[in-house]
């Protein structure tokens, strides 16, 4: 009867939430992840910070990403048949790079460095954008140009066949970059599109399906919450979704706006108390 189940009644294949350590061992947030979402994407603990950081202490200790799946409560929403695609593979290669990896300076070692990264996290890339759609010229793009999101894809495919490989950002240079990635051979299966929004921006989200449909691999929008949204706002974005073909799944950066990054513009389905706002019921009759 949740939200997951009224949009998986429409032909798509899951609504899904944020969740990490802070929100899983919140009793309420945990409720409402088994009544209402159909998958969970980690929303910190997969941040490459937490791997190679812990992998320089030599420590042994496994990163919190495992913690994180090895965690009872994400077990039992597992069992209590959440997607398989519990885990999008979402923020990597980019953001909060450490500085022993910005400065290899050479094409095999940045090579292996990606592949043992990838293959041991199943995390590939996340925001590797300038905002004018060029690739960010960073330690992976100045050594081995484009080809590094080949490799990173490519290695995740070797890590697990079966897995849909999704690549996440807001900027739509996807588009190009995808189609040119995938033109060699198909290894990104997905695009994941974070809409972030504010009030107002759902109109927006239609033309941007669109843009990435031409990309010719399905999507999940990834990251959806609405600054000071109406719940109007939450309805376009819905019927955005169910009016794109290529538009498989939609994910809410959270359950609650309690636990929110950006709580004090209260975007999400659930308020601070976790009962569900006006713009939660409107979904729920928009579908
Ligand atoms: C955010 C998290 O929600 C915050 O808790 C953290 O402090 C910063 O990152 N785009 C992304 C996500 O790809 O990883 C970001 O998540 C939100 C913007």
């Amino acid at each position: 009867s949740g939200l997951n189940a009224h949009f998986v009644s429409k032909g798509k294949k899951f609504w899904g939430s944020a969740a990490d350590q802070n929100t899983i061992t919140i009793q309420a947030n945990d409720a409402l992840l088994l009544s209402d979402f159909g998958a969970v994407t980690p929303e910190n603990s997969m941040k490459q910070i937490s791997y190679l950081e812990l992998l320089l202490s030599s420590s042994g200790i496994l990163p919190n990403a495992y913690i994180l799946v090895s965690d009872p409560h994400i077990q039992q929403a597992a069992v209590n048949s959440l997607s398989p695609e519990l885990i999008t593979l979402s923020t990597g290669l980019h953001p909060m790079l450490p500085s022993w990896v910005s400065s290899i300076g050479d094409k095999a070692t940045l090579t292996s460095v990606i592949q043992t990264h990838v293959t041991t996290l199943w995390d590939v890339c996340n925001e590797i954008f300038n905002e004018d759609g060029t690739l960010r010229s960073d330690v992976f793009s100045s050594v081995l140009g484009q080809d590094f999101v080949r490799i990173a894809f490519a290695a995740a495919r070797a890590a697990d066949p079966n897995a849909k490989l999704y690549i996440n950002d807001y900027n739509l240079g996807l588009v190009n970059l995808v189609k040119s990635v995938n033109a060699a051979g198909k290894v990104i299966d997905g695009i994941g599109s974070q809409t972030h929004l504010s009030a107002g921006g759902a109109g927006g989200v239609q033309a941007a399906l669109a843009a990435l449909s031409a990309a010719g691999t399905e999507i999940g929008i990834t990251e959806l919450d609405i600054a000071g949204a109406a719940p109007n706002d939450y309805v376009t974005v819905v019927k955005a979704c169910l009016a794109t073909p290529a538009c498989v799944s939609i994910t809410t950066w959270g359950v609650a706006d309690v636990n929110s990054w950006r709580a004090s513009s209260t975007p999400l389905l659930f308020d601070n108390n976790y009962k569900p706002k006006p713009a939660y019921t409107a979904v729920i009759q928009a579908l």
